[in-house]
Order: C-alpha cells, then sequence, then structure tokens
C-alpha cells in the first residue's frame, strides 16, 4: 500500500476572533510540544479574519502546523464583493483551502462547478484544496450514498490533470455526522472511502487513487479517532468542533498514542 501521510484539519467555521484564534493557537501549540504527532500535517482553518495573525504566529514561533482556509472564490480579483480570491490566500501562506462544504453546499447553494472552479483555483495558485463530499441522511436511507458522493466527486474534480490530483484532498463528510454527535461507524467511513478510492482509479489509475489523501469527518473526537484513522481508507480527519478546544485537537493529533 502506498504511503499517505495522514493530514488532520481543523475546520473552526465562523467561530474565534483574532484575538481568540491566536490563543487557542498557542494553546494548541503548548499542548503539541510533548505530545507525538509529527507522522501528520496538522492545518488550522480559522475564519479569513484570523489567517494573517495566524501566519505571524506559526512563522514567528516556527510552529509546524499548516494554514488553511474554509472557503475562496476561483477568480484572481473583480467586482464580488465580500468574496476573497486564492492568490489573496496565497500571499498569506495558506497551504489549503476547504471547498464545497456541506454547509457552503446547503446554506449559499455552491453546486459541483462552483466547488470545481474553486479546486481549479486553488490548485493554480499553488495551493491544496480539501474537496467536500458527502450524502444527506435521506439520501443515505434511500442507498444513494454512494453515487450521490460519485456524482459530487465526478463534479468537483471535473478537469483537475493526474498530476494536480496528487495535491488534492478529499474529506467524506456524511452531513448527517457533522456537528450531531453521530459519527459514521469507522467501517461505514472506510466503505465510502475505499469507494472514493475507487473512482479516483477509474478516472486517474491505481497510482493516483492509491497515493490520494482521504479524510473522515463528522463528530470526530478523542473517543473515536483512533478507530476512525486505523482504517484502510481513512488517511485523516477534518475536524469541527473539537478543533476549537487546544486539548481536544492535540489529542485527537497524536490519535496513534491513544
Ligand atoms: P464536527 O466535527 O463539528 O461534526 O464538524 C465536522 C465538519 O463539518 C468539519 O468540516
Amino acid at each position: 500500500m502506498a504511503h499517505r501521510t495522514p493530514i488532520l484539519a481543523g475546520n473552526w467555521k465562523m467561530h474565534k476572533n483574532h484575538l481568540e484564534a491566536i490563543q487557542v493557537v498557542q494553546q494548541l501549540a503548548y499542548r503539541l510540544e510533548d505530545r507525538d504527532y509529527e507522522h501528520a500535517e496538522i492545518a488550522v482553518c480559522p475564519p479569513f479574519t484570523a489567517l494573517r495573525s495566524i501566519q505571524t504566529l506559526i512563522q514567528g514561533d516556527d510552529l509546524k502546523l499548516q494554514l488553511g482556509a474554509q472557503d475562496c472564490h476561483w477568480e484572481d480579483q473583480g467586482a464580488f464583493t465580500g468574496e476573497v480570491s486564492p492568490p489573496m490566500l496565497a500571499e498569506l501562506d495558506v497551504a489549503y483551502v476547504v471547498v464545497g462544504h456541506s454547509e457552503r453546499r446547503e446554506l449559499f447553494g455552491e453546486d459541483d462547478a462552483t466547488v470545481n472552479a474553486k479546486a481549479r483555483a486553488v490548485l493554480t495558485h499553488g495551493m491544496r484544496p480539501i474537496v467536500c463530499v458527502g450524502e444527506t441522511l435521506e439520501q443515505r436511507e434511500a442507498g444513494e450514498a454512494e453515487g450521490v458522493v460519485r456524482r459530487q466527486l465526478d463534479g468537483s474534480l471535473a478537469g483537475i490533470t493526474a498530476e494536480q490530483m496528487a495535491e488534492v484532498v478529499v474529506a467524506y463528510e456524511p452531513v448527517w455526522a457533522i456537528g450531531t454527535g453521530k459519527t459514521a461507524l469507522p467501517s461505514d467511513a472506510d466503505e465510502m472511502c475505499g469507494a472514493i478510492r475507487t473512482r479516483i482509479a477509474e478516472q486517474y489509475g491505481q497510482a493516483v487513487a492509491d497515493g490520494l489523501r482521504i479524510q473522515y469527518g463528522g463528530s470526530v473526537k478523542p473517543g473515536n479517532v483512533k478507530d476512525l484513522m486505523g482504517q484502510e481508507h481513512v488517511d485523516g480527519a477534518l475536524v469541527g468542533g473539537a478543533s476549537l478546544d487546544p486539548e481536544d485537537f492535540a489529542v485527537l493529533c497524536s490519535y496513534h498514542r491513544l
């Protein structure tokens, strides 16, 4: 099996102003100091308003953390009031950009074409998109989960080359598991992440699929992270609520010691 460096990313959503964000990252860095987490990449994705502060903190203290953003527009610049562009993020040393989170899809009307435009723009500017896919409870109960995820995947990755796929992370986040305390069974998470890898193999070949990192997201906590991360096809976690607590997130980052 190909070696894939695990990636744990904290998606803070609309929480923490820039001062609070600095505190969270300082506390996280302190807690990570005596933990063994360097086998994995760790990213924090604060709101846009905190990116500059966290960039400065990471650089100043030489922290082994990556900076992520939660969204972006697909154009470099223009009359798009309220939006933030990929080159603006790249200039802040943002390494990862979450695109197509289910909250963006559901609450802000993003479709696969939008997500695709964003993912491609992120790649163009030398950053890595974390492309989110996942089914709703109704879709799962109707037996449509795999088809839904495959369609989201195909649409969101359209036109992305095999070479670019090495920079892409896919996050499987079943909508019913987000913020609900309901976690997918590790076996269910693995089954869907495996199905995602199979789809990528069909389209890009086995080598690209073997190298693809696939995160699970949805109520990941210290109590369930080890089982989830132990699955063959789960290469990381996209963490919401638990990433706001420096102690919990530090524990998640050293899950292999639990
Ligand atoms: P929770 O971990 O709070 O369920 O959120 C998951 C998520 O949406 C991460 O992007």
